[in-house]
């Protein structure tokens, strides 16, 4: 790959969670390689992430994924000008994998080490791919991180004063309970529609009416008005669930379909009876316009612009459609990463550390993982 002689070269490392990923980008926004190590299927009979076997897999594959990750970028590890690693949120024992990983490999190159905050990376991830297509989002913008982990609201801001960009978050408001990609998630197993629930259930509400079940808004009477709150439509989707046991023997058999590896969309489909998908479709609406009222109200008192939506969420088509549609009304601009980078991945956290990397940011062997890291 060729690579211009003023663009640094940064290696991102990614452990947070349930990936195991690394990437090469070259001057903040080319993409040289993006490797990522999916434990989806070691955590898929748990019904969602185990933090001991996450750890052990990490330890298991970061090695080969970095590897992997400069072969790709036909560069050598000796070519980078620095090593970007997520320090933070996330399960402790799979972000010390890459943290103390990170560390050694700065020590025996001597290469400058950056500390990444994973948020911060979800962020890169949309303006990373905004700018690689010549459509750089006009800041200040509201982000709305919507994942398996998170739905929070940052309010986005970069000066450039003193030559480079420094870019600073404010957190606006969050779940208080459930992430909407949890939401998903549970409501995908309580259905017995396989693990993760977002992807499937994303493809079988386009064959269901949005409008056939009504759960009711999910008003907060007090507190931040930017907060969300999933476990409301959780529970209101199983109390429908217990009202209408007709549903029971067709979830037994996706039950027994998913036991013999039959996890395919069209299978569960064939499955699923007009009642399920409308309850499907019906759920994911609710979830999606809960999203846009919020990620929307906030950006009008903010007098700002540009949205930007990054996590795994965000690669749901319903809400990609529905976010464009609110913001071409509003005249607003919308930004989403393509879905590989709307999951969790390392060319994002190699993205956030070229910024701090270029403002002179740098972490030394004391750098400590921080399963609650504020975004700074
Ligand atoms: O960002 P991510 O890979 O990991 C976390 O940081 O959590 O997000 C994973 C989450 C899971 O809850 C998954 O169900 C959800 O993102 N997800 C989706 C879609 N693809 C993944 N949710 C809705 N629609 C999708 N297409
Ligand atoms: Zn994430």
């Amino acid at each position: 790959m060729h690579v211009e002689s003023n663009e640094h070269l940064i290696l991102g490392i990614e452990s947070s969670c349930d990936e195991t990923a690394a990437a090469v980008v070259a001057g903040g926004v080319r993409v040289l390689s993006n490797v990522v190590a999916s434990q989806i299927d070691i955590h898929r009979k748990y019904g969602g992430v185990v933090p001991e076997l996450a750890s052990r897999e990490h330890l298991r594959r970061i090695v080969p994924v970095v590897r992997e990750a400069t072969e790709q970028a036909k560069i050598k590890l000796q070519d980078v000008d620095a090593i970007a690693v997520t320090s933070g949120p996330g399960l402790i024992g799979a972000l010390l994998v890459g943290v103390t990983y990170g560390k050694v490999l700065a020590q025996a190159l001597s290469k400058p080490l950056v500390a990444v905050n994973h948020l911060e990376g979800h962020v890169h991830a949309v303006l990373l791919e905004a700018h690689a297509a010549g459509r750089s989002p006009k800041l200040p913008a509201v982000c709305l991180i919507v994942s398996g982990g998170h739905t929070i609201l940052y309010d986005v801001r970069s000066d450039s004063s003193n030559g480079t960009p420094h870019f600073s978050y404010s957190r606006i408001g969050g779940t208080r309970d459930d992430a909407a990609g949890e939401a998903y998630d549970k409501v995908a197993r309580m259905l017995a529609l396989g693990y993760p629930g977002g992807p499937i259930i994303d493809r079988l509400a386009a064959h269901g009416n949005p409008r056939a079940v009504r759960f009711g808004s999910t008003k907060m009477s007090s507190g931040n008005p930017h907060d969300f709150s999933f476990s409301g439509i959780k529970t209101a989707v199983l109390y429908h669930l217990r009202r209408n046991t007709q549903l029971e023997p067709e979830i037994e058999a996706r039950r027994q379909a998913l036991a013999r590896g039959e996890r395919g969309a069209e299978q569960l489909r064939a499955l699923s009876s007009a009642e399920t998908l409308d309850l499907i479709a019906s759920f994911q609406r609710t979830v999606v316009e809960d999203l846009i009222t919020r990620t929307f109200a906030a950006a009008e008192e903010r007098g700002v612009r540009t949205i930007l939506v990054s996590g795994g969420v965000a690669a749901n088509s319903e809400l990609r459609r529905a976010f464009d549609i609110e913001a071409a009304q509003r005249g607003l601009e919308a930004f989403f990463p393509s879905r590989a980078l709307s999951t969790d991945n390392a060319a994002m956290i190699a993205a956030a550390g070229h910024a701090r990397f270029l403002a002179g940011e740098r972490a030394d062997m004391s750098l400590d993982p921080s399963a609650n890291l504020p975004v700074a």
